[in-house]
């Protein structure tokens, strides 16, 4: 099928290039000229492992092509694909502006009956704004239906999940338009969950919603694991046994942060907001998130007292490993108020230093190897569970660091393994090791 695809951040993009893969002939559309120079090259303007490579080989055979122009990229398409961004507003509401500008585009330029399908993520009853503004802005003499299609794709993992997710939602009111984008999804091998585009645009925020629950959840019961002398680790691992509660998304750490579940969360508290019904579970889990991100903080200065003038180390600065999305990264909240504290903060991060300059503040330091980040340091953080730091050599903290205090918000070195190496280690939901006890 043609198939056009409008915005290429990490759901477009993703979205095109495995379109492409599948059999389809795909244009992906961005304003951003000097993004789709290089994309037409085969390079990813993100780093998503498995990317590129698929890239390359579709444009190689000609599936998969990139322009800044809508009315090129619509011309013969059957199916066109939003996925433009819905940033977070002041109030926590979903910025659609570039949704309605993508849908006057589609209005002004299509040239044929299509099927407009949102990928974006859109509070309920978006897509009916969206049909109405398509409606009232078409051009040419044509017919489209309109299909909610939300995106369960994670980042750093988003090329093995779009080949390996657990269901595809398709949200319709029309059979034909439905029974189609699940052919469009059929070389995916993932089976089809078909609603209406209520439910179904409803689903990708419950969704959201409910593992950032699963998150505050277990970060609690760490912090009162911690207080009574349980394990976090053996704790979730026994109620993960359960089937009904399941053993994923129940790593206690450092709160939630990356570009969805902040901004989702908000959002659904906002969508019942807007239809009078309080959220208050929700409220609870941001709120809760919001604490979590500080922990390291309150453990530091547990150890420390004043932190003015100890040299800090910060080891991961991504919001999660193999990504170098920076957007809501714990780590910002934290290196923030290190700096505010008037310590001095050493970061490094395998791969998220260049964007991690765009948004931490200045004064910070930038290291380049782990080794460098935790020479003379007084103490280390961990922020982002990087195998390069899981497989860290333990002798290195007491042999380079001032003192080899380590505080983990990912938990990435077992007990024995620190006592055995002299650190000091203090972790999440877990009993503290040092030299003294
Ligand atoms: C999340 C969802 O997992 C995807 O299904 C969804 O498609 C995506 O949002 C989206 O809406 O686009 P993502 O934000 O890429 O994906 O990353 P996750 O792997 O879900 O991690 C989110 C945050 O939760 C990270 O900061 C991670 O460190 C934290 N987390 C995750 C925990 O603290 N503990 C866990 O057990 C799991």
């Amino acid at each position: 099928m043609k198939i056009a695809v409008v915005g290429t951040g990490y759901v477009g993009l993703v979205t095109g290039v495995t379109l492409s893969e599948i059999g389809h002939c795909v244009t992906c559309i961005d304003i951003d000229q000097t993004k789709v120079e290089k994309m037409k090259k085969g390079i990813s303007p993100i780093y998503e492992p498995g990317l590129e490579e698929l890239m390359k080989r579709n444009i190689r055979e000609n599936n998969l092509f990139f322009t800044t122009n809508h009315r090129e990229g619509f011309k013969d398409a059957e199916v066109i694909y939003i996925a433009v961004g819905t940033p977070e507003k002041k109030d926590g509401s979903a910025d659609l502006s570039f949704i309605e500008e993508v849908a006057i585009n589609i209005a002004q330029n299509i040239n044929r009956n299509v099927i407009v399908v949102t990928k974006s993520t859109v509070p309920v009853g978006t897509n009916y704004h969206i049909e109405k503004i398509i409606k009232q802005n078409l051009v040419n003499d044509i017919k489209f239906d309109i299909v909610s299609n939300p995106e369960f794709l994670r980042e750093g993992s988003a090329v093995f999940d779009a080949f390996n997710g657990d269901r595809i939602v398709i949200g319709a009111d029309n059979n034909k338009a439905a029974q189609i984008i699940e052919e469009v999804n059929n070389n995916y091998g993932i089976p089809v969950f078909k609603t209406d585009i209520k439910s179904a645009e409803m689903i990708k925020y419950a969704s959201n919603a409910f593992l950032a629950t699963k998150i505050s959840f277990i970060n609690e019961i760490s912090n009162i694991c911690e207080r009574l002398g349980a394990d976090i680790e053996g704790v979730a691992q026994g109620m993960g046994l359960d089937n009904r509660i399941g053993s994923q998304f129940l790593n206690a750490g450092i709160g939630y942060g990356g570009s969805c579940f902040p901004k989702d969360t908000k959002a659904l508290i906002q969508i019942a907001g807007n239809v009078d019904y309080e959220f208050e579970l929700l409220k609870g889990v941001v709120k809760v998130n919001q604490k979590q991100q500080r922990i390291l903080i309150e453990k530091l200065e547990q150890r420390f007292g004043e932190l003015g003038n100890k040299v800090i180390g910060v080891l991961g600065l991504a919001f999660k490993p193999n990504t170098d999305d920076m957007r809501e990264a714990p780590s910002i909240v934290i290196i923030k108020e290190l700096l505010n504290k008037g310590a001095i903060v050493k970061v490094y991060d395998p791969i998220a230093i260049e964007s991690a300059k765009k948004v931490l503040e200045p004064g910070v330091n930038y290291a380049t190897s782990v080794d460098e980040t935790l020479y003379k340091s007084d103490a280390v953080l961990i922020l982002t569970e990087w195998d390069e730091f899981k497989e860290i050599d333990l002798s290195l903290f007491k042999q380079l660091m001032n003192q080899p205090i380590v505080v983990d918000g990912r938990n990435c070195f077992d007990l024995k393994g620190a006592l055995e190496n002299d650190i000091e280690y203090y972790s999440i939901g877990r009993k503290e090791i040092n030299r003294k006890s």
